[in-house]
């Protein structure tokens, strides 16, 4: 197997991000023996740490995960380092130049050389193009630049941050980090339509009806007011998140499965996405905001009660949206996304539903069959449940909705790695496949400007239109009723589904 030399340097490893995310996948990457002993990482922050505080943050964040078939912890320690750092100032490029250098001699890595921003994106583009003067990335091996979100706040922002860093780092040496990329059932996705003879001559809008995509949180905003209030939960999910599954679900198959086949047909899922109209917006996207309620039986505050959030607040911590695909494959089939904060359950899941049989034979004997159901489950379970009718057992005609079940996590959800430490360990490898490509960000937020102009413009009368602990505001259920159609509950795998 593979095991890249690398250096790894981390802006912003004072942070949450490096602390809860990196540090730990790090360690499972060397615990399973992805990592050769020829690797380093380097935090650099603002704070006047040490190597060894850098070290001991490591330690504390890892604790509860460590394997004891893993020798002495303090080797793999021994791997970090710390450099207080000024993003503005030279010196504190040379400074670092200095320390990558000896590092790349000590470890004996050729020059491979990871620069993960975990910190504001205020400072990418400074960062990146002091990375490049300065000589940092000018190395006999490559040099990779990861970015963590938000990559802008709308088409012109991002694409001013996109010209920035592509001033010093080429298309292909950047990865930007969607997490929702790195999740197993999110990879399974493909598998699921193009390895398997069954699904794909069903896949499009001869037999689907409509699809439903879903990932509700339980949690608030906690400690995140600030960031969320700029963002909402259109920036915050779907633009990059969601849309991401739907291409993922969309698009046609490639011809290969290298990044750049899978990318193009991605690419144009969202080219065919029809563009939002202002005037018809309130029949497509709709939005809700939490208000005080309940969750597991305590009392929760709303969202304007928040902190660092305005009490008149009128941004979205909800959104349900019906989008078209104007294509051969899936002209007439609406894709339902929702996602919010503070709603009943912590679920992502995929709902695919087929269209009803041409005539059905049953219905003389006062019966409807069920419609046939295929529902792909990111989490927290993982696996797919298929929805079949099937006879009712004993002496009868009757039908009865019966469950197909494949659950990963009877499988090896030891083994399963994090999302962080597969899109890592990709960097390392050069696999671009499962991280969003700037075409791709184009595409969406041009998508999304439309929909956040208009809902700026016009402040939300009825904030907040939800209480915690709920599925969100009736206008969801009012945007798939017009249709004909209804949200499916979101039932787990394991759990048998009732009619
Ligand atoms: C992040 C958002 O990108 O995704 C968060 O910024 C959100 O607001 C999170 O909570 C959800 O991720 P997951 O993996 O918990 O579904």
């Amino acid at each position: 197997r593979t095991k890249p030399k690398t250096l790894i340097v981390i802006f912003g490893a004072t942070g949450d991000l490096a602390k809860r995310k990196l540090f730990p996948s790090i360690y499972h990457l060397y615990n399973k023996g992805r990592l050769s002993e020829n690797f380093a990482v380097v935090g650099v922050a603002r704070r006047e740490w040490t190597d060894e505080t850098l070290r001991d943050t490591v330690y504390q964040s890892i604790k509860g995960e460590i394997d004891p078939n893993v020798g002495d912890l303090k080797d793999f320690c021994k791997h970090f380092f710390y450099l207080p750092f000024d993003v503005t100032s030279k010196s504190s490029y040379d400074s670092l130049n200095t320390i990558l250098n000896k590092l790349d001699n000590d470890f004996d890595i050729p020059g491979n050389r990871i620069f993960y921003m975990a910190m504001a994106p205020e400072f990418f583009g400074t960062i990146a193009s002091n990375l490049k003067s300065e000589g940092l990335t000018n190395t006999k091996g490559w040099s990779r630049l990861v970015i963590e979100k938000p990559f802008g706040h709308d088409y012109p922002s991002a694409n001013q941050l996109n010209e920035e860093i592509r001033e010093a780092f080429d298309e292909d040496q950047i990865y930007r980090i969607d997490h929702y990329l790195g999740k197993e059932m999110v990879q399974n996705i493909e598998v699921i339509r193009f390895a398997n003879a069954i699904f794909e001559p069903l896949w499009n809008n001869r037999y689907i009806s409509n699809i439903q995509i879903t990932s509700c949180e339980t949690l608030g905003v906690e400690d995140r007011g600030g960031y969320y209030e700029t963002s909402g939960a259109l920036r915050d999910m779907v633009q990059n998140h969601m849309l991401q599954m739907v291409s993922l679900i969309a698009m046609d198959p490639p011809i290969r499965l290298t990044p750049d086949e899978i990318r193009s047909e991605k690419i144009k899922v969202l080219r065919a996405l029809r563009p939002m109209e202002p005037i018809e917006l309130d029949n497509y996207f709709i939005r809700g905001q939490y208000g005080p309620g309940e969750m597991n039986g305590k009392s929760v505050i709303g969202y304007r009660e928040e902190e660092k959030v305005d009490p008149n607040s009128g941004t979205e911590t909800f959104v349900a949206g019906k989008l078209l695909i104007d294509n051969h494959r899936w002209a007439g089939v609406p894709f339902y996304i929702r996602t919010g904060k503070r709603m009943s359950l912590k679920s992502t899941k995929i709902v695919i539903q087929f269209k009803e049989l041409p005539m059905n034979l049953y219905f003389d004997q006062q019966q409807s069959t069920h419609p046939n159901l295929l529902i792909i489950h990111i989490q927290p379970d993982e696996g797919i449940t298929l929805l079949l009718n099937g006879k009712k057992v004993g002496p009868t005609g009757e039908t009865t909705p019966v469950q197909l079940d494949y659950s990963n996590n009877s499988v090896d959800s030891i083994n399963t790695p994090e999302a962080y430490e597969r899109l890592l360990y990709d960097c390392m490898l050069g696999d671009t496949t499962n991280f969003a490509h700037w075409d791709e960000l184009n595409l969406s937020w041009n998508f999304i400007d439309v929909i956040s102009n208009y809902w700026e413009k016009n402040h939300p009368g009825d904030f907040p239109n939800y209480k915690a602990g709920t599925m969100g505001p009736k206008a969801s259920e009012e945007l798939l009723k017009k249709d004909g159609f209804h949200w499916w509950s979101l039932f787990d795998s394991d759990e048998k589904y009732e009619v």
